[in-house]
């Protein structure tokens, strides 16, 4: 299904003029998280159950936002990227930690005080199959939000669903048709009009094309950068590998097991990484084809071992059990996010021991997906 042709209007841009005054210019901080924590409390024993351990899901992060930016959170499977994408949106509770939203604190907002600003930070999530209500027509899941927040654009309901219709590139004549009826790349366009459907000034996309057949996710990352670029709507866009990211996102923090080890500029993360773990993820990436049948050589960082537990995460550095330059201060002492001598500033790095930065290697690692390399250069933009 989600291999078929798509429908698409890429040709020319079907999106309506930014919103002008009163918009906030790109690169005012929009999100600020510091310190944000969430302990999901473990319970065990018989016949009463207690609390005997806490999953460690995030655990002290610090991450901004600008305005319009587009903003990578990166890291394995596990490592608490849509705990983050959660907290944020306020689907969860932090354990600790602020997050401030346009200069007000919402970290424990309730219902009531977040109302204003529902609207402004949207999700879109991971599986178009099951965030979409199968009993629902598109034009009712698009229009839901507008009917939840009592938002009556001008011209009505429908004739504002038709029009998000053609900016994802979807017909608007498929107004009344079931999400069954389209493609795993269609139905992810409809999570997107659902989204844009309150104008936000957020989107939280929790690998919004990791389900997708990788020409299809290209399409979609196109669409999200046109969305990006034309409505000046900033991103938190989380995927697993470094790869979708690259091409979408001006910044990229690595996160592993609840903490971001290593955040910075694009350039900064891909040609010039600092962390081990970083590295060993590039190198993950899978080889490519250069041309005349070769295949680009370069070294492949295996890790060792499994992601460790995180209801009871190594001391000291948490990557420590998979690292291979791990010394016994590693053990001791957890190394802080700071920025090292040599790395441009915003590029921060907590580590120890750190890797030298190589530039040349790591070009090769990265090109992945011709269809994706062709969107860099929109990508880089803004
Ligand atoms: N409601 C919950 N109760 C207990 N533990 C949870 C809960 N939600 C998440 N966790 C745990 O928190 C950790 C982080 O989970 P999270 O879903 O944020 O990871 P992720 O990085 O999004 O992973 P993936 O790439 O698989 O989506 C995992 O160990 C997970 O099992
Ligand atoms: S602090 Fe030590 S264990 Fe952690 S990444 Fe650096 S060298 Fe490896
Ligand atoms: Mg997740």
């Amino acid at each position: 299904m989600a291999g078929q042709e798509e429908h698409v209007k890429n040709e020319e841009s079907v999106l309506p003029a930014p919103r002008g005054a009163g918009a906030d210019a790109e690169g005012d901080p929009l999100l600020v998280v510091a310190g944000l924590t969430k302990h999901f409390p473990v319970k065990g024993g018989f016949p009463i159950r207690r609390t005997v351990g806490q999953v460690q899901a995030v655990d002290g992060i610090d991450l901004s936002v600008r305005a319009g930016e587009s903003f990578g959170l990166v890291g394995e499977s596990g490592c608490g990227k849509s705990t983050t994408g959660r907290l944020i949106t306020r689907l969860l509770e932090p354990t600790a930690g602020t997050i401030t939203y346009r200069g007000q604190d919402i970290s424990h907002a309730s219902r009531r005080q977040l109302a204003p600003i529902r609207s402004e930070i949207q999700m879109i999530f991971q599986d178009p199959y099951s965030s979409l209500n199968p009993r629902q027509t598109v034009g009712r899941i698009i229009s839901g939000p507008m009917e939840v927040n009592g938002i009556e654009p001008e011209g009505g309901r429908e004739k504002r669903v038709r029009e998000l219709l053609e900016i994802v590139g979807l017909n608007p004549e498929h107004y009344n048709r079931f999400p069954h009826e389209f493609s795993g790349g269609q139905r992810q366009r409809i999570g997107v009009a659902r989204a844009l459907a309150l104008e936000p000034k957020l989107i939280v996309a929790d690998e919004p094309v990791s389900a997708l057949d990788v020409s299809i996710q290209a399409q979609v990352v196109n669409l999200l950068q046109q969305v990006r670029q034309e409505l000046g709507i900033a991103f938190l866009f989380i995927a697993h590998d470094l790869a979708v990211v690259r091409h979408f996102s001006q910044r990229v923090a690595v996160m592993y097991l609840g903490k971001i080890i290593e955040v910075g500029d694009r350039d900064s993360i891909y040609t010039r990484p600092r962390h081990p773990y970083t590295h060993a993820l590039l190198s993950a990436v899978p080889e490519v084809n250069v041309g005349d049948g070769e295949t680009a050589a370069r070294e492949r960082i295996r890790l060792a071992g499994d992601v460790p537990s995180p209801i009871a995460p190594p001391s000291g550095c948490r990557f420590r059990t998979r690292c291979w330059k791990a010394q016994d201060r590693c053990a001791a002492e957890e190394p802080p996010l700071v920025r090292i001598s040599g790395n441009h500033a915003g590029h921060l790095t907590a580590c120890h021991f750190p890797e030298e930065p190589t530039i040349e290697a790591r070009e090769e690692d990265i090109v992945l997906d011709p269809a994706l390399a062709a969107l860099e250069e929109g990508g880089s933009a803004g």
